[in-house]
């Protein structure tokens, strides 16, 4: 069932957890691929209602973003919504989110410095605040992240613990190719080319976890062996290598509990993006 209303996914929702169903809820912006079944198939398995929503949220592209060529395909959409057995998905028009005199936000501070928050500026406070309208709107006892987008998931555990949502936040596993590039909806942009050279990216950080095995806990000489792999790619840019405590994304100088390794290039206009935990 599709639900471009507000009051409609919300009479759903009511009428679901009146059965006792508990509810789970995947936020997306369509153009879904396997690392979003992923998320759809665990909510199927945990939770007795699932919810998936598909809206490209203009709020967190930058002016310079690519909001306005953002894939889209939704027909596709909805047949893999459907093989993941999810029974509805809200997909509302902007101005149902952002009528007229729309002017609050939500701000989550100290996670939103670093990593992707420095090279895009506002953009997880359009992402917190979409997500916190969201939430509002389904009301779900569980929504599901992609480990893929780390810095994201981090960011939204912690605005529900500091704004007391009443949601529990599930972190799913990073989908990839076989060639081991992380799935993206930004993939299609690549020139083959470029489609290429991107697996160099999750080798670079497997690379990295295997020096941490063999001993190396020196975050400066982990994060250079990444970059030095990196800096042999032909089209690409680096935008960040950096190894950040978790779950606070402090800085790090040396490894002594889990940290987060995370990588964004610039194939073009492209930008990729991929982590792995190091574990010590
Ligand atoms: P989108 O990029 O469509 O991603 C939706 C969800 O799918 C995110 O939680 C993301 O981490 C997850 N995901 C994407 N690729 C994945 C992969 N290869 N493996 C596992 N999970 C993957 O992230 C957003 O949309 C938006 O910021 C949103 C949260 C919907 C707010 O607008």
């Amino acid at each position: 069932m599709i639900f471009e209303k507000i009051d409609r996914i919300r009479d759903f929702v009511r009428e679901k957890k009146g059965q006792g169903k508990t509810v789970g809820f995947v936020p997306t912006m369509g153009y879904l691929h396997r690392g979003h079944a992923a998320l759809a198939e665990r909510a199927r398995r945990e939770c007795g209602t699932v919810v998936a929503s598909i809206f490209v949220n203009p709020l967190q592209f930058g002016p310079r973003e690519d909001y306005a060529e953002y894939p889209r395909d939704f027909d596709r959409d909805c047949r893999m919504l459907e093989e993941c057995r999810v029974d509805a998905l809200f997909h509302p028009p902007v101005e149902e989110m952002y009528p007229g005199g729309f002017c609050t936000h939500v701000e989550v501070e100290g996670l939103t410095g670093c990593l992707c928050g420095k090279s895009r500026p506002g953009h997880f406070r359009g992402v917190a605040t979409v997500v916190t309208k969201l939430f509002n709107i389904v009301q779900p006892d569980r929504a599901y992240f992609g480990q893929k987008d780390a810095q994201q998931a981090l960011v939204i555990k912690r605005m529900v613990e500091d704004l007391n949502m009443p949601v529990e936040i599930v972190t799913v596993p990073t989908v990839r190719e076989e060639d081991g590039l992380a799935m993206s909806s930004r993939n299609v942009y690549l020139t083959p080319e470029q489609r290429a050279e991107a697996p160099v990216l999750y080798e670079s950080l497997k690379e990295a976890a295997r020096a941490v095995s063999g001993g190396e806990r020196d975050a400066r000489t982990l994060a250079g062996m990444v970059r030095e792999r990196l800096s042999g790619l032909k089209g690409a840019g680096i935008d960040y290598v950096e190894i950040r405590s978790l779950p606070d994304l402090k800085e790090v100088e040396r490894l002594d509990s889990p940290a987060l390794l995370a990588l964004a290039v610039r194939f073009g206009k492209t930008r990729l993006i991929d982590n792995i935990v190091l574990e010590v």
